[in-house]
């Protein structure tokens, strides 16, 4: 085979062969065909597409190119989630101990922040101690002992996507659905549970920018899930609006600990409720009927706070952070930011709001950058609210005072005012089974 063919034959428009799909993407991990081959691919794919049967193909020998997680030594139905960014989304810290409240068993790889969207690992982070690289034999344990265990992506798995990721990156293919999909499921398929729930953003701070894209995404990933026969679902959720008030490491770290107390943001609440109650269907926790009990009665009880600080405590962390969560670290400077005008706020573009957030060092613009997992943004006021001039919009935490006016500027040019008011906007789109 040449690729040269395979390049002219996505070209013009014609799918791509298994024999083909496996052959480039093995030639490619092992650097027999080079980039310039395969960026050249990657653009032909976003313009001409691929079937269904194509995408199916591509993710499984994504799959297949590195290490796969057998989870069959954990007993019950192991439950993952995946969210495909936003800006605010701590939804992980809250679900995934709500779930294992409830029976569930939660064995997740996740990753970090890059550019505006935050990562769960970061998260985690910030709290003092906890280790997110264990090893098989210790995240099992974990997994056994507190029902969840969050770890970040660990040896040779899917090095098909850390290629082409890489390469979509700086090659303008990032925003191609079947290459999304093969990208997300790969990584889901290989890190080896029962059942996945999507959780698939749309909006302003999201790849998806509409919903229809999102539902077009939603519907091939959940495609793919079954046919590689786990038990999968996606939950199409606003990322229009950052999701809570927090965004930054250890500012959400303290609100999903509200939310786990039954206080905190109500939007946030509800999508963790949403996506709780989903992932206790797919792992069989619950019957549809009362799987929203369940979810009310582990966060009520306590008990899905009991298992975060478990978790914490077994990867290392310090614990007493769950019942003081104002012993987590937030940085020093805190600069409230207020309205210059008066109106309704009618949108905050919120891949603005992350960027404002990275800018105050929460979040990196190159991998290589380090963090201050105490800065961030608290939000005062959110899309749909009536502002007056010199009201406080949010308040801006970092540790350097310098990159203040910089986050300022981004946060302000991020927001659009009206005079009237505007009708609220959707939360959760639609189920896809
Ligand atoms: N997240 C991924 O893992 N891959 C993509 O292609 C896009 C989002």
């Amino acid at each position: 085979m040449r690729m040269v063919d395979l390049i002219e034959n996505k070209k013009r428009g014609q799918a791509l062969t298994n024999e083909e799909i496996d052959w480039m993407i093995s030639g490619y991990v092992q650097g027999d065909i080079p980039d310039y081959q395969m960026s050249a691919m990657l653009m032909a794919i976003c313009f001409q597409g691929m079937t269904e049967e194509e995408t199916v193909h591509l993710t499984i020998a994504m799959r297949d190119s590195g290490d796969k997680v057998d989870l069959s030594a954990i007993p019950g139905i192991k439950v993952d989630k995946h969210s495909t960014g936003g800006v605010g989304d701590k939804t992980t810290l809250i679900v995934a101990p709500i779930v294992a409240a409830c029976g569930g068993r939660v064995a997740k790889m996740s990753g970090r922040g890059l550019g505006h969207t935050g990562g769960t690992i970061d998260k985690l982070e910030s709290i003092p101690g906890f280790q997110t690289a264990l090893n098989r034999d210790e995240f099992f344990r974990v997994v056994k002992t507190a029902g969840l265990a969050v770890i970040g992506q660990t040896g040779n798995m899917v090095p098909a996507d850390k290629k082409l990721y890489a390469l979509r990156d700086v090659t303008a293919t990032v925003d191609c659905i079947p290459l999304i999909a093969s990208s997300i499921m790969s990584k889901k398929l290989a890190a080896g549970s029962d059942a996945i729930l999507l959780d698939v953003k749309t909006g302003s701070g999201a790849f998806m920018k509409t919903p229809e894209q999102a539902e077009k995404l939603a519907e091939l990933m959940v495609k793919i899930g079954h046919m590689a026969g786990r038990r999968t679902e996606a939950v199409i959720t606003n990322m229009d609006i950052p999701l809570g008030h927090a965004v930054g490491n250890a500012l959400e770290v303290r609100e999903a600990i509200q939310v786990l107390r039954g206080e905190g943001p109500a939007d946030l609440g509800e999508v963790c409720r949403t996506l709780a109650s989903r992932m206790l269907v797919l792992g069989g926790c619950a019957e549809e009927e009362n799987a929203r009990e369940k979810v009310e009665t582990a966060v009520q009880s306590g008990a899905a706070l009991r298992a975060l600080a478990s978790m914490v405590r077994e990867q290392g962390g310090d614990s007493s952070v769950i019942t003081e969560p104002e012993r987590l670290k937030i940085a020093p400077v805190a600069h409230e930011l207020r309205s210059e005008q008066t109106g309704y706020l009618a949108h905050m573009d919120t891949e603005g709001i992350g960027l404002s957030s990275m800018l105050l060092g929460a979040g990196r613009s190159k991998k290589e950058d380090s963090l201050d997992y105490g800065a961030g943004i608290v939000l005062m006021k959110k899309t749909g609210e009536y502002v007056k001039e010199g009201e406080v919009l949010a308040t801006l935490y970092t540790s350097d005072e310098n990159k203040i006016p910089a986050a300022c500027t981004r946060f302000l040019e991020s927001l659009t005012y009206a005079p009237e008011e505007l009708p609220p906007a959707t939360l959760i789109y639609r189920l896809v089974k």
